[in-house]
């Protein structure tokens, strides 16, 4: 059994280091589809017409978005990724799409894509070729700003691929002018950290002014050791990245691979209620059009949504590790506070965890309102200071609650 009985008590407040991208965007973190994990860069339409970079899975994905529940529930952004451009330019410099796989060019799509109700995103690259070797922005960055603008789109994920890591701090700076530039709000979603870790501490003040989120971190993969793996880096490194999160710009852990092939339902559980917990941004990748009803449900939460989309907007944390258990903690607005305590043994059955509810808890002294998310939703009740609370926790999985205070002259 683990123990933690000082759990809220260790919450520091910690400022923001700098000013948000000021573009009005991003005040929540984004939610979303995008297409790399699950569909990566199969352009064979010919063999495989269903599952390839083309107009028609992204209108495809639309489709299933509003009827299936996923707009309502919040999901918003439809995004094409990597290999959706023709490998030359056009006679102006411009990028274009495969005309081929896009035959409506993405103005149209993105047309489309706005009379569902949603948005469209779009993919780049700061250096002479994309990560998937097609037409990079390097030296092109206006104009390709001024197209993405021209055609209507709301979103870019900027990649960092084939350019020297000291120069790509420019690139990502330039493009976000470029982007300000068009009048156009399109949300910036940056890898910039990610590229420049493995040589020096990235400057978030300045990723922050710059983008609306960023990744950190390597790519995820439809897998526990990648999930596993990021949650590791973003606990190691949470001093570091932690304070530059909140209301305009957020870290990205990458997409939510929920409802793939991967993970199990518990590991499923997991990755939602942290990625909720990290103030991430909630970007699916995987195949709306045929999905487990499990899954769907999950990622259609709407208590653990709104941990995600908590109006504070402060990145939660890890708080304890300890006999396999980890607990992340996350300060929600209105005097509330979300727990995800994480069962990190991979053997045996369900364990059990001893949440103790002590009197340093301002939150639930005199006591408070428990609510239990995941792994089923159960109204706890009034708990008064002193509690324990014994909470069962799945291999791999993540028992989720949430705590409101009570305590009517707390603020
Ligand atoms: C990677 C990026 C992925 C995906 C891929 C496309 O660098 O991190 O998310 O965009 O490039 O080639």
């Amino acid at each position: 059994m683990g123990r933690a009985a000082f759990v809220l008590g260790v919450v520091v407040l910690m400022r923001f280091v700098a000013e948000a991208l000021d573009n009005g965007l991003a005040l929540k973190p984004t939610m979303g589809w995008l297409h790399w994990e699950r569909f990566m860069c199969n352009t064979d339409c010919e063999a495989d017409p269903d599952n390839c970079i083309s107009e028609r899975l992204f209108m495809q994905m639309a489709d299933v978005m509003v009827k299936e529940g996923w707009k309502e529930a919040g999901y918003e952004y439809v995004c094409i990724d990597d290999c959706w451009p023709s490998k030359q330019r056009d006679a102006q410099g411009r990028l274009q799409a495969d005309p081929k796989r896009f035959p409506s060019g993405i103005k149209k799509l993105a047309d489309y894509v706005h009379s569902k109700g949603l948005k469209l995103g779009i993919y780049a690259d700061l250096g002479y070729q994309t990560c998937g070797k097609y037409p990079g922005s390097l030296g092109h960055h206006e104009i390709d700003a001024q197209t993405f603008a021209d055609w209507d789109v709301d979103l870019l994920k900027y990649d960092g691929c084939y350019l020297d890591w000291t120069l790509v701090g420019e690139g990502y700076k330039n493009m976000s002018r470029a982007l300000n530039k068009t009048g156009k709000s399109i949300l910036y979603s940056c890898e910039w950290p990610l590229y420049v870790w493995p040589y020096a501490k990235p400057d978030y003040t300045a990723i922050r002014e710059t983008c609306n989120h960023w990744r950190n971190y390597d790519d995820v993969s439809d897998s526990w050791s990648s999930i596993k793996s990021i949650l590791d880096w973003s606990a190691k490194h949470q001093d570091d990245i932690v304070p530059s999160a909140g209301p305009g710009g957020w870290n990205d852990p990458d997409m939510l691979v929920i409802g793939n092939f991967g993970l199990s339902h518990a590991q499923q559980e997991s990755q939602m209620a942290l990625w909720a917990i990290m103030a991430a941004p909630l970007i699916m990748s995987n195949d709306l059009r045929d999905i487990c009803p499990r899954s769907k449900a999950l990622l259609q939460n709407k208590r653990i949504i709104a941990i995600s989309q908590d109006p504070l907007g402060k990145q939660g944390y890890q708080t304890f590790k300890e006999n396999d258990f980890a607990v992340w903690e996350r300060q929600l607005s209105g005097d509330r506070h979300a727990i995800a305590v994480m069962n990190t043994q991979e053997i045996g059955g369900p364990r059990k965890f001893l949440l103790g509810v002590a009197p340093g808890w301002k939150l639930c002294n005199p006591k408070c309102n428990v609510t239990l998310i995941l792994p089923k939703y159960q109204e706890l009740g009034v708990v008064p200071v002193q509690t324990d609370l014994m909470l069962p926790v799945n291999p791999s999985g993540t028992t989720l609650l949430t705590f409101t205070s009570l305590n009517t002259s707390q603020n």
